[in-house]
């Protein structure tokens, strides 16, 4: 179809194999320019080309504060590598960057009625609803071989109340095998007529702080795409003492039975994830990057190494990979391998050099005008 402003002529379908290499190409030549460098933007002067650095010579290491350091910058997100221990015969998981475990709450939880899931153009819907065994048999079942691993268990911690969410920290805090927490704070507040924590700063920055209080353990706080605006929520969430950021959980959405007499899911509602959420967690970790000085840690939708090397260059300091393992549970491994590859290749000792290259020259600029989109 050739439209007003359509360039005409033969125009040749490209596989999307091929659109997704071309975009990883694209994405790939960016980085070699170091953040510092970004200003000379647009000098094409020849470079002589990088020397080569062999993979294992660079440094991977995320160092998020209090003494967590990943081994490297790609995760596993919450709710889809389980406790870590499920997938032990197919991911060597010491080469993992950290693990975020499910979502855990005071009580063990069944979850929601089914339908829990369903497949959406370019992701899923899940409704799964938090369940769990309940904190104290998580620490029984698994920490113990969390002890054992090299790569950090932080655990994903759910709540109704600030109460909960003190309380499961609380029996968390000094269990060998849990190198930190992640809180998951999409979840609603029973004492605040139900509004999940996630979308008002004051009840994020109010339930991060007294977590904070009870634990020196390293504290993520996981950022809700369901909000007009990221930024007083990040930085309440900053200022109450998290030591990074994580964004972003599902976007709310849902879908329609067959028959159409009803929404799908037994929940009705439900959590979108996968490659369909990329443009919104690249924006929501764009727009946080520049108002909080805490590391920012990037989810949604990541399939590839493009997808990391975006996520890096808008600010993120590593990446968690979640959807996508229920397709190929050792893709964070190799990503982590192709992403030391990408940097020897370029001559870079640390994969640090393309954090932020995408960001604006002048912090914080664009974000004051609000939410860029306009139809
Ligand atoms: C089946 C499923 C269960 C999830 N459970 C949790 C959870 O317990 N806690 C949480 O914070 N996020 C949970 N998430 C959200 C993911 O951790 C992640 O933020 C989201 O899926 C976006 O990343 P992705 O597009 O790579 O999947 C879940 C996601 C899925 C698909």
């Amino acid at each position: 179809m050739t439209g007003p402003g359509r360039p005409t002529g033969t125009v040749r379908a490209r596989p999307a194999s091929e659109l997704r290499l071309s975009a990883a190409r694209a994405t790939a030549a960016a980085p070699v320019r170091p953040a510092a460098a970004a200003g000379a933007r647009g000098a094409a002067q020849a470079r002589p080309a990088p020397v080569e650095i062999r993979a294992a010579d660079v440094d991977l290491t995320v160092d998020l504060g209090r003494g967590l350091v990943l081994p490297n910058p790609i995760m596993v997100a919450s709710g889809t590598f389980g406790y870590g221990v499920e997938y032990g015969e197919v991911v060597d998981v010491n080469r993992l960057g950290g693990i975020c475990c499910k979502g855990t709450t005071l009580e063990p939880r069944i979850g929601n009625p089914t339908p829990r899931v369903t497949e959406t153009p370019g992701g899923m819907l899940n409704s799964i609803g938090l369940q769990n065994p309940g904190v104290d048999a998580v620490i029984e079942r698994y920490a113990a071989a969390w002890a054992t691993w090299r790569a950090p268990v932080l655990v994903n911690v759910a709540g109704e109340s600030v109460r909960d969410y003190v309380e499961v920290t609380r029996r968390l805090d000094g269990v060998p095998g849990v190198a930190g927490i992640e809180l998951n704070i999409s979840c609603p507040n029973v004492g605040k007529g139900g509004f999940q924590f996630a979308i008002d700063a004051g009840a994020a920055g109010e339930v991060t702080a007294a977590v904070r209080r009870v634990t020196d353990l390293p504290l993520l706080v996981k950022l809700s795409p369901n909000v007009a605006d990221i930024r007083p929520i990040a930085r309440a969430i900053a200022d109450a003492g998290a030591d990074a950021l994580t964004a972003i959980n599902t976007l709310s959405g849902i879908a329609v039975a067959p028959g159409r007499s009803r929404p799908l899911l037994g929940n009705i509602y439900g959590g979108l994830s996968g490659p369909a959420l990329k443009p919104v967690a690249l924006r929501i970790v764009y727009e946080a990057a520049q108002v909080v000085k805490i590391p920012v840690i990037a989810i949604g939708g990541v399939t590839e190494l493009a997808d990391v090397l975006d996520f890096l260059a808008v600010g993120a300091v590593a990446v968690q990979v979640g959807t996508a393992i229920f397709a190929d549970p050792t893709l964070p491994v190799r990503l982590a391998d192709e992403l030391a590859a990408e940097c020897g290749r370029n001559g870079l000792t640390t994969y640090r050099d393309l954090i932020g290259t995408a960001r604006p020259a002048r912090a914080g600029q664009p974000s004051v005008k609000g939410v860029e989109y306009r139809p």
